[in-house]
């Protein structure tokens, strides 16, 4: 079904009211709060645009930064946004999300270095100042879809029968997999804060606390039927994010600011119903298994417990947090709104635009809660294409989030605010269209090296022909 028919402000207006949705889509043509600093600790950044973490799945395989990570950095810092929120890197091997995901390690930082570097060389030379640029890197566990094997934080019965032990058989978990032990997690602790510590080396400024997309720390925050001192109330859920973060800042002080993506509503799991169309699977009710899910209804959020959990993250002087929800694996449509399936969804159960207001109504809501100091970013902007700036601009006047994060959009179209400071207007030829083809490749992974490379396959050519060979190559 085509969604996206919008050629004019006025269209997708009308669309957006024909909808209902107006009082969560709004867009202001006037362009100025996207241009204003904002600090964050003893970080400017010189406007409130950001580049959310994009993973390219091209790192080398014991997890460098390889050429098309260095391309894809450096296309990021010549696009003038100021906030790179550098992708998921994993902190341990096990915990890698495919054999190509960035990992950290000693034997990595040099390469880690030049990334930075090379991105902020990008920067300086197209827009002569880097001294407000910030570049961050997200920290990352996989958990439940780590590569080699699942490692999860307790069952879920509805999730654990996606949870492939062999995805080619189609053969998933059962009641009797084992679930990771405590003493995995206080290791694992440390692990994220080595990684701080080479982080900073590495001249990143930040470093996120990865606790989304269903991965392990955001499986922890849900981890309300795990026993022992990781599960339970939401103290105990929250408490491998405390230690981590208290670990950090008694080794590293106020070297490196400390932020997290979260997922504030993982939402269940969507499967194709037999037109092909995305519906929930069944599941239990009270659904106990999800963070910032309405129990008695989890196609519902509630915001009690992401709203607490920030305070807590807040009163820790973590002030910088990335808004995110559902899960890639199991429900993509609502963290990133699309116009065509990727290839292991589904179509759209709901108007895309539904999906977009959905992402501003839960930061606004948010950002209200959580008080001034805490920066807030926002997502779900791609789907928007030409119209995401002044939907950018409207939530950063109005006060519903600090700063807009792009994400498929800037693998499209990095140098958007190139065409915006020269024509006045972005480029509709050159933007995300959401057909999924990224996603696609990230799922591809039938070349030698067991993963092929993502970006735009629309847009970048260099894609487009390794797309091609996908293809031409995949066994389904
Ligand atoms: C190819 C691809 C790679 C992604 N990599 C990451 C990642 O490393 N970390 C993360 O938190 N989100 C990742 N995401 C999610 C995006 O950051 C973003 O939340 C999502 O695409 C929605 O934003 P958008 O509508 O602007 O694209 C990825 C998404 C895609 C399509």
């Amino acid at each position: 079904m085509r969604y996206f028919k919008f050629k004019t402000i006025e269209q997708i207006k009308a669309e957006v009211d024909h909808l209902g949705l107006g009082e969560f889509i709004k867009f202001d043509e006037k362009l100025e709060a996207i241009f204003k600093p904002i600090r964050i600790g003893k970080l400017t950044i010189g406007n409130r645009l950001a580049i959310h973490p994009m993973e390219g799945c091209d790192g080398t395989l014991d997890g460098k930064p390889d050429e098309l990570t260095f391309r894809r950095w450096k296309r990021f810092g010549a696009s003038g946004v100021k906030l790179i929120w550098g992708e998921a890197t994993a902190v341990v091997e096990e915990g890698r999300a495919n054999p190509r995901q960035l990992l950290l390690n000693e034997k990595n930082l040099s390469e880690f270095a030049k990334l930075v570097q090379i991105t902020r060389k990008a920067h300086k030379e197209t827009w002569g100042d880097d001294s407000d640029l910030v570049i961050g890197i997200q920290l990352t566990h996989s958990g439940r879809w780590s590569y080699k094997k699942p490692i999860i934080a307790f069952h879920n019965p509805v999730v654990d029968r996606l949870t492939y032990i062999d995805k080619a058989k189609k053969i998933a978990i059962d009641e009797n997999y084992p679930v990771v032990s405590d003493e995995y997690l206080e290791r694992l602790e440390d692990e994220f804060v080595k990684c701080a510590k080479l982080a900073f080396e590495a001249g990143f400024q930040f470093v996120d606390i990865k606790q989304c997309h269903t991965y392990l720390l955001n499986e922890l925050l849900a981890g309300k039927t795990r026993v022992g001192k990781y599960g339970g109330d939401l103290q105990n859920r929250t408490r491998f994010v405390r230690n981590v973060i208290n670990k950090m800042k008694s080794e590293l002080g106020d070297k490196i600011e400390i932020a997290s993506r979260v997922n504030v509503f993982d939402c269940i799991p969507f499967i194709k119903d037999t037109s092909g169309i995305g519906r929930p699977v069944d599941h239990p009710i009270p659904y106990v298994f999800g963070f910032g899910v309405n129990e008695e209804n989890p196609l519902e959020p509630d915001l009690e417990e992401p709203i607490q959990m920030i305070k807590i993250l807040s009163s820790m002087s973590v002030k910088l947090i990335n808004i995110s929800m559902g899960s890639p694996y199991y429900n993509p449509h609502i963290g990133r709104p699309f116009e065509t399936p990727p290839i292991d969804g589904y179509e759209q159960p709901e108007h895309p635009l539904v999906g977009v207001a959905r992402h501003f109504k839960l930061t606004a809501e948010i950002k209200n809660a959580v008080g001034g100091d805490v920066a807030i970013v926002g997502t779900g902007y791609s789907y928007l294409r030409e119209f995401f700036i002044f939907a950018a601009e409207a939530n950063i006047k109005e006060g519903r989030t600090s700063i807009a994060g792009i994400g498929r959009g800037a693998l499209a179209y990095p140098d958007f605010l190139i065409d915006l400071k020269r024509y006045g207007r972005l480029n509709p030829s050159k933007v995300c269209i959401t057909i999924s083809h990224c996603t696609n490749l990230m799922r591809s992974k039938h070349n030698e090296l067991g993963q092929f490379p993502t970006g735009c396959v629309p847009r970048d050519k260099v894609y487009a022909e390794i797309f091609k060979i996908a293809r031409k190559t995949s066994p389904f």
